[in-house]
């Protein structure tokens, strides 16, 4: 995890943070508190409070006359501003920061960290082009999944664990990676991933089986460490799947999907929460996986299509140099 430090994390999307209610998250071994006030203002500060170590994330939110909200501690009530100043019982005057905020990027809706180190690497433009361009729908996938960041991205950028983790989902019969574009920390893969056919009994009992290709294909553009999209295009729909990651602990990581679409034709609109449960399965398996392996095991046996991992491993090695 050590030197992962410099990479952007994107902590959340706004619509993860319901107005005046905190929310917890870790990065780097440490714990905060994330909140929004009624005027969008977002805020964070270390969660532990300075009194006697409360979890302020615990707590609840107090909005000011101007509009803007604090958090209260929910053992002794302290409130802090989001500069992590508060003012003891007693004392009409603010005390200095108790609390060192912690600096947010805030692009939209997005809320970028670079949780207090030297940025090494940029926040990508393609999010900002993805949410100007695209219909939001919705998060989904969101866990803290009990394992350590590399075997996670290694899990994310496995092309075959389709057959094994997913078999059941996609019914893919084999991964063909067509091509695998490697630009240092940033990469491409394109994916050609032949379906089972399905039988007559299963286009009768699901008949949306028929507006399946026969071939999926994908292409999966990813930002070491943080990030990896799965643009997907089809006559009904253009999908942008974007997957977040970040390191929590050093042996607990968590995801979360952005879902972003166009719409070419109205049934689109239909489809949106049967997409968002579909990848919370997708996410779900994953995390099974991830809890159900040994995760420093020498790799003996090598399979074709593991491009997308030897990049991982490079780029982990290497971070924050690109190769
Ligand atoms: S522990 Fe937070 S106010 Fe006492
Ligand atoms: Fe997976």
């Amino acid at each position: 995890m050590k030197h992962l430090q410099g990479s952007p994390w994107l902590l959340a999307h706004r619509s993860m943070l319901k107005p005046n209610q905190p929310k917890k998250f870790s990065l780097f071994g440490q714990d905060y508190v994330l909140w929004q006030d009624l005027q969008g203002t977002i805020a964070a500060l270390p969660n532990a409070c300075p009194h006697m170590g409360a979890m302020l994330s615990e707590g609840w939110c107090v909005t000011q006359p101007q509009g803007s909200s604090r958090i209260a501690c929910p053992f002794h009530a302290l409130e802090f501003d989001h500069q992590g100043c508060t003012i003891l019982p007693g004392s009409s005057k603010q005390t200095k920061s108790l609390l060192p905020p912690l600096e947010l990027i805030i692009q939209g809706d997005l809320i970028w960290t670079y949780g207090g180190y030297e940025p090494k690497v940029p926040i990508p433009e393609l999010m900002n082009e993805i949410a100007s361009e695209y219909e939001f729908i919705g998060v989904t996938g969101e866990r803290s999944i009990p394992t350590d960041i590399l075997s996670l991205l290694l899990n994310m950028h496995d092309y075959n664990h389709q057959n094994g983790t997913h078999r059941e989902l996609f019914e893919i019969e084999e991964v063909q990676v067509k091509q695998f574009i490697d630009e240092g920390l940033h990469s491409h893969a394109y994916l050609a991933q032949p379906r089972k056919q399905p039988t007559m009994r299963e286009i009768l009992k699901n008949p949306a089986q028929l507006a399946l290709p026969k071939v999926l294909e994908a292409h999966l553009e990813n930002y070491f460490p943080f990030m990896g999209v799965m643009h997907g295009d089809n006559k009904i729909l253009s999908l942008k799947e974007c997957h977040f990651y970040l390191p929590e602990f050093a042996n607990r990581s968590r995801i979360f999907v952005l879902m972003y679409m166009q719409a070419h034709s109205p049934i689109a609109h239909l489809l949106k929460r049967n997409l968002l449960k579909l990848i919370d399965v997708v996410v779900e398996q994953d995390a099974r996986i991830l809890s159900q392996i040994y995760p420093h095991t020498t790799q003996r046996i090598r399979l074709n299509n593991e491009a997308g991992m030897d990049w991982v491993r490079r780029s982990f090695e290497q971070f924050p140099s690109a190769r």
